[in-house]
């Protein structure tokens, strides 16, 4: 089986001690760091911005997995880029010109992701496939951690991945936990995007592991 990348989404950390919970992570041996950045416009929650990422890249050493929540995201790709954003994931829903956005996270050696949101069908990606790095199946509505998962979003995955040039990453985000990461494996994802699970478990490692 090809490596699953786990991306612990640092929302449901303590943000007074986030050094102290990217630590955690990172000695749980997860792969990337999921960093949500929401704007209070394409989703009803305000989170974290450039700053944050900034400073949270001066003490992680995982790459900084950035989803941009966030509308009008080509005003700030070059920002985030700066801050030190391995990969920026823009949701689909808030662009007009994809291959654009695209083209310009990738002018600044970072790899570009793609996000669709519940009710966007799987066919929506389909014509960016090849230049995409890594497509976002969000299985809730963005906007806060802590929601059900919706089996339904996951059956989007293996119609992606039936189509998916062999480089590309399949990540899937919200309500993941031992159970669900299981399902979507098994349709073919290949990065899990976990918060609560994670970070509210009195065993972090033992939930990374249980992820894989
Ligand atoms: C939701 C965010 C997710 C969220 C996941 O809008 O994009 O990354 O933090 O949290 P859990 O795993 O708790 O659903
Ligand atoms: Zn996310």
């Amino acid at each position: 089986m090809s490596k699953v990348y786990i991306s612990p989404s640092i929302l449901s950390a303590d943000f007074a001690n986030l050094e102290r919970d990217i630590k955690l992570v990172e000695n749980a041996g997860a792969d990337w760091l999921h960093v949500d950045v929401m704007d209070g416009h394409f989703v009803p929650n305000i989170t974290i911005g450039v700053p944050v990422v900034a400073s949270i890249k001066k003490v992680a050493s995982m790459p900084l997995d950035v989803h941009l929540m966030i509308e009008n995201p080509e005003k700030y790709i070059e920002a985030f880029a700066k801050a030190g954003a391995d990969i920026l994931t823009f949701h689909y829903e808030a662009v007009s010109d994809v291959k654009g956005i695209i083209e310009l996270i990738k002018s600044f050696g970072v790899k570009a992701g793609m996000s669709i949101k519940p009710k966007t069908p799987a066919e929506t990606v389909f014509p960016y496939l090849e230049d995409l790095d890594l497509v976002l199946v969000m299985t809730v509505e963005p906007g806060f951690g802590g929601q059900k998962f919706m089996a339904e979003c996951a059956e989007k995955i293996p119609l992606i991945s039936e189509k998916a040039p062999k480089n590309l990453i399949i990540q899937v985000d919200g309500g993941i936990n031992a159970e669900t990461a299981r399902i979507c494996t098994c349709y073919g994802a290949n990065s899990l995007v976990a918060g609560n699970y994670i970070y509210k478990s009195d065993d972090i490692k033992a939930a990374v592991k249980s992820l894989l």
